[in-house]
């Protein structure tokens, strides 16, 4: 875990913003590319390929956790998030520092064709992290919820091997460190509006109860 209070420092946030930056000039070389976020021709696949990539990998399988991974995401989450991003309605830090500007100008074509290109990629297994006991901990937060604390069982609507289905996210493999910082988003902010039943659901969790379910769900495949 890096970055447990759930933000990225601002001082990475703008040395990665100018790395990308440099990055996506770099590949204004090729013609088509230095259209790619003003023109509804391009495909949401050459976007995805020589833009989005540059942060979440080219198979949606991210290097840095403060990349969420896209591949195997639900098409209709993925579209939603996009649109969400686009309107703007998620204002979460990261999510308008970074994903603010790269959707303005999606078409809904380029964004439904981005969703499932990167639905369709195949997940790459996560490295596990955690001990034994946080991972128990975790496996009986997502099977059970904490009844006590009034926490309902995440599997009921993320599925049984947290796969996703719809606009309820797959959690599976996602970086823990992502996830920690979303269920601190849902629980202490507005900042995400299309999750409102993620702040019922996460008010009850402990930054530990959430930190051990996020490094469980980081370990399925
Ligand atoms: C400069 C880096 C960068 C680039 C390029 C980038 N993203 Fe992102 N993206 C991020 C970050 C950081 C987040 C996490 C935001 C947050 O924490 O709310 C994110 C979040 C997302 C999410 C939400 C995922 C979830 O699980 O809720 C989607 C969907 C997404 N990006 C799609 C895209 C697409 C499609 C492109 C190409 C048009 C793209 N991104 C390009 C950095 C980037
Ligand atoms: C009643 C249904 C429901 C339950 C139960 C539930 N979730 Fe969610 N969850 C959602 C929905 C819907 C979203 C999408 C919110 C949005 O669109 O912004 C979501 C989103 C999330 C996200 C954001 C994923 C991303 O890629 O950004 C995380 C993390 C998450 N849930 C974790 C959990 C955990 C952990 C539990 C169990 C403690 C849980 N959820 C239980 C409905 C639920």
């Amino acid at each position: 875990m890096h970055s447990s209070n759930g933000t990225i420092p601002m001082k990475l946030v703008s040395l990665i913003a100018v790395a990308a930056a440099a990055a996506l000039v770099a590949g204004c070389a090729g013609v088509e590319r230095s259209r790619n976020l003003g023109d509804p021709k391009v495909s949401g696949v050459t976007i995805a390929q020589h833009v989005c990539s540059n942060c979440h990998g080219l198979s949606g399988n991210s290097v840095s956790p403060n990349f969420p991974n896209l591949a195997g995401q639900t098409q209709p989450y993925l579209s939603a998030q996009l649109r969400a991003f686009r309107s703007p309605g998620r204002n979460d830090p990261a999510g308008y520092q970074y994903m603010w500007g790269l959707s303005r100008h999606l078409s809904d074509e380029q964004i439904d064709a981005l969703a499932a290109y990167f639905a369709s990629q195949m997940p790459v297994r996560q490295p596990p992290e955690g001990d034994a006991g946080r991972l128990a901990s975790g496996k009986a937060i997502f099977e059970a919820g904490l009844e006590e604390k009034g926490v309902p069982a995440c599997h009921s609507c993320h599925g049984d091997k947290a796969q996703g289905m719809a606009t309820f996210p797959r959690l599976a493999g996602q970086h823990a460190d992502y996830t920690l910082k979303q269920l601190m988003v849902f629980q202490r902010t507005d900042e995400r509006p299309d999750g409102a039943v993620m702040k019922i659901v996460s008010h009850g969790l402990s930054v530990q109860d959430m930190t051990d379910v996020a490094v469980y769900l980081q370990t399925l495949p």
